[in-house]
């Protein structure tokens, strides 16, 4: 048998302490996020290469919330772009602010009237100082002062935003730079955490996607939902979270227009224990569903299969322990 020629290795070196996707998935339940091995090793990758992150999936399987973990877990701020159509640079990036602007350039002509000389010329120089330029969430990122931990960066719902305004994102995230014209160009010392998320209400530019490290977020499976229920709500009986979960995942399978997600799941819990309820059935299902289902019509299709029996499953369902 032949000697293995053992290869050059080179060490990435992790946040303090993470040697792998097992020590974030540890550190991620620490502050309240489970994650399943797929997500912690993207995630981990993300850290150690320093590359964006970009998670897609259905609404409410727990996107944002990754970034908010991920922020409360290393202490850094979160600096949070929420993505609409018709976003720009001037709620992205930076702007001036106009109105102190005016005030400090008032201010030095009632100097110079009072005085009777001109405004001098630096004034104008100093109308675009830093001390004018609002920092947005981009900028903010990439400008952050070098004694504090690295921010995350969450650009939310990329999908929303228009194709120019992700061209714009790309820039930005290929040299970690951005540059104002009236200033310079600010470039980050350490890169920022970088989480965007996406509903795929429609696809992201391919430009974008090869930039970032991808994940799809799928819905919890039942144990890990069972286990989110548990730790988000601690007053809910583990009992009733076991039943409230297993009736989510067949409500799941009914192919909704909006399928639950891990929020409706958690608000439903809660709700079903607000009201004293032990144990699932028809009456407290029927009387609580708009907790977990918000649309007319799939309402309608969940009494279509049967609430009385979708009651049943789910306590029979909860009854059963995870194997081994
Ligand atoms: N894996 C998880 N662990 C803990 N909480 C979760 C998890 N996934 C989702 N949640 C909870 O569900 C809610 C919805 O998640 P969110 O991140 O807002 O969904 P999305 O951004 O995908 O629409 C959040 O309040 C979060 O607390
Ligand atoms: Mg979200």
């Amino acid at each position: 048998m032949a000697d293995r020629v053992a290869g050059p290795t080179t060490r990435i070196e992790g946040p303090d302490g993470i040697e792998g996707p097992d020590d974030v998935r540890a550190a991620l339940r620490l502050h309240g996020y489970l994650a399943d091995q797929g997500l912690a090793t993207v995630v981990y990758l993300a850290l150690v290469l320093h590359r964006p992150l970009l998670l897609e999936g259905e609404a409410g399987v727990g996107k944002t919330e990754v970034a908010k973990v991920l922020a409360r877990w290393r202490a850094s701020d979160l600096l949070r772009i929420q993505c609409y159509e018709g976003i720009d640079v001037s709620q992205a990036v930076y702007e001036w602010d106009y109105a102190r602007q005016l005030l400090h350039l008032r201010a030095a002509e009632a100097r110079a009237e009072g005085s009777g000389r001109p405004v001098p010329e630096t004034v104008e120089d100093e109308l675009y100082s830093e001390r004018f330029l609002v920092r947005r969430p981009l900028l903010a990122a990439i400008a952050s002062p070098k004694d504090r931990p690295s921010p995350v960066l969450l650009v939310d719902e990329v999908d929303r935003a228009d194709d120019e305004f992700e061209a714009f994102l790309l820039e930005v995230l290929s040299d970690y730079s951005v540059t104002v014209p009236e200033l310079g160009t600010f470039h980050a010392v350490v890169p920022p955490v970088v989480v965007i998320t996406s509903n795929r209400t429609r696809d992201v530019a391919d430009a974008l996607k090869r930039r970032c490290l991808y994940h799809w977020v799928e819905h919890p499976d039942f144990e890990r939902e069972v286990e989110i229920v548990t730790v988000q709500a601690p007053e809910v009986l583990p009992v009733l979270a076991r039943q409230v979960a297993a009736a989510v995942e067949r409500i799941r399978a009914l192919g909704l227009y909006k399928p639950p997600g891990v929020a409706e799941t958690i608000d439903w819990a809660q709700a079903l224990a607000a009201l004293g309820v032990r144990t699932l059935d028809e009456a407290s299902v029927a009387a609580t569903l708009g907790a977990a289902v918000k649309y007319r019509e799939d309402a309608e299709r969940v009494r279509e299969a049967g609430i009385a029996a979708l009651a049943r499953a789910a306590v029979e369902r909860a009854g059963v322990e995870r194997a081994g």
